[in-house]
């Protein structure tokens, strides 16, 4: 498979259209293989990128899911927001494991700090929108948005402090963050994580914009790592129920520091279906057995807080205003065989006085699970890509079939 993928140029990224978790750790792994960089660009830890090799589940939070594979530049850009303890466990996890990336990993030294008391700020401004509003965004408590809310009110703290002392900082933002949440920032922990930190990861903390440029000159293949999902977008989302940082084909080059025109392809990745974890609109939400059975086949529980996920169908306006905000190049729709029992497959085409417009696809009874061969699939099947492609005029070129790395047909 890997020798047909040159078309997709020297830089490609991969994007989730939906509301994440659609499977973009899957189709990063596959391809990074073909690729000699895997760069993630945005966000932190918010995001649960499953897996699955040899029957082996591995999960990554901050380190791009390309890491199992020997070798490869590893790099977390600009626009992330890192734990460091959350970063310093995942190398640890894939130690044991037998990977060793400390000497091919790369950290922006523009990238900010998320501390403790992010997480903690997280979860007070949850809990008081639950008390005030009778439900909270339904955020990771990761601290994303008060790491965030640093950064743009220009007191955060990038990674190029890690080897300074930052108690005076933590000090200084004490008093203000216990008056306006009430949490105590400790500030002895806090800063001596950090000098821990420094001393296992300081030397890996560089310009990574250099780095990416120098790499890209010296025509090294490049694979940006989406995270988060186009409708969790601080600005093109469904806002508030949004995530905090840019999730866009736009934003991870903004969050590399890469400019548009280095890009080649990009993929979108989209579930045959649709789920949703947290608050906010769902207009394709189903509830019932239904959802039940799509949740239990999809395993649909959240890896980083294992929520069950909100169910749904597919729905096309929303794949299609995704697409035109990031230019899809491919589709890889994900999951194909999570529906494999379905009598009938509704998908959204529209939407009528606050209510979805449906299309009922014929289900195929049967399954489809580990295929590879496109033209060995069901009829149905085959008449449901066909209509993602037609109403997105995007080719589907990779479609998952299962969690494994070989359970992937790739389409012509
Ligand atoms: P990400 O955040 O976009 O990387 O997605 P997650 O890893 O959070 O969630 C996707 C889940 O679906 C993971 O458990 C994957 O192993 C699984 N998955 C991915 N592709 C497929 C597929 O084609 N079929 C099935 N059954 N599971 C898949
Ligand atoms: P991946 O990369 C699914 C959602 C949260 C919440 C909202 C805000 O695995 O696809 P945050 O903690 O970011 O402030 O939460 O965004 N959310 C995700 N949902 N997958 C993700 O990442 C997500 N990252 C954030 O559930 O609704
Ligand atoms: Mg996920």
């Amino acid at each position: 498979m890997q020798q047909q993928l040159s078309e997709l140029g020297q830089v490609s990224a991969v994007i989730g259209a939906q509301w994440g978790d659609e499977g973009k750790g899957k189709i990063i792994d596959l391809l990074t293989e073909e690729f000699d960089v895997v760069a993630r660009a945005c966000g932190g830890a918010n995001a649960g990128h499953t897996i699955v090799v040899g029957g082996k589940k591995h999960v990554f939070r901050l380190l791009p899911s390309g890491c199992l594979h020997d070798g490869k530049t590893i790099v977390l850009g600009s626009g992330m927001v890192i734990h460091v303890p959350t970063l310093l466990e995942e190398l640890d996890l894939l130690e044991q494991a037998g990977i060793t990336l400390r000497d091919r990993l790369w950290i922006s030294h523009e990238a900010h700090i998320v501390f403790d008391y992010h997480k903690e700020i997280d979860g007070v401004m949850e809990d008081r929108r639950s008390a005030q509003k009778g439900e909270g965004i339904g955020t990771t408590r990761r601290g994303i948005g008060p790491a965030y809310m640093d950064k743009a009110e220009r007191t955060g703290v990038r990674m190029e402090r890690l080897g300074t002392d930052l108690s005076a900082h933590l000090r200084d933002r004490a008093e203000s963050v216990r008056h306006a949440y009430g949490v105590e920032i400790d500030v002895a922990k806090e800063a001596q994580q950090i000098a821990d930190a420094h001393v296992r990861i300081g030397s890996r903390i560089t310009d990574t914009v250099e780095l990416l440029h120098r790499l890209r000159s010296e025509d090294h293949r490049i694979i940006v790592e989406g995270a988060q999902a186009t409708m969790l977008d601080l600005d093109h989302g469904t806002y508030p129920y949004v995530t905090s940082s840019f999730t866009t084909v736009a934003g991870a080059l903004q969050g590399l520091g890469l400019p548009p025109f280095a890009l080649d392809s990009c993929i979108g990745v989209a579930k045959a279906y649709c789920t949703r974890v947290g608050s906010g609109d769902f207009l394709t939400e189903v509830h019932g057995d239904t959802a039940d059975r799509l949740r239990e086949r999809g395993g649909e529980y959240g890896s980083v807080t294992k929520r069950p996920r909100r169910c749904g169908w597919l729905h096309i306006p929303d794949l299609q205003r995704s697409s035109r905000i990031n230019g899809y190049t491919y589709w890889n729709i994900t999951k194909l065989d999570v529906l494999d029992e379905e009598e009938v497959i509704p998908v959204g085409i529209a939407e009528k006085n606050g209510k979805a417009v449906y299309k009922e696809f014929a289900g195929w009874k049967t399954s489809t699970a580990g295929m590879t061969d496109f033209d060995a699939l069901p009829k149905e099947a085959q008449a449901l890509i066909g209509f993602i492609e037609e109403q997105t005029d995007i080719p589907v070129r990779f479609l998952g079939t299962g969690q494994g790395r070989e359970e992937m047909i790739l389409k012509d």
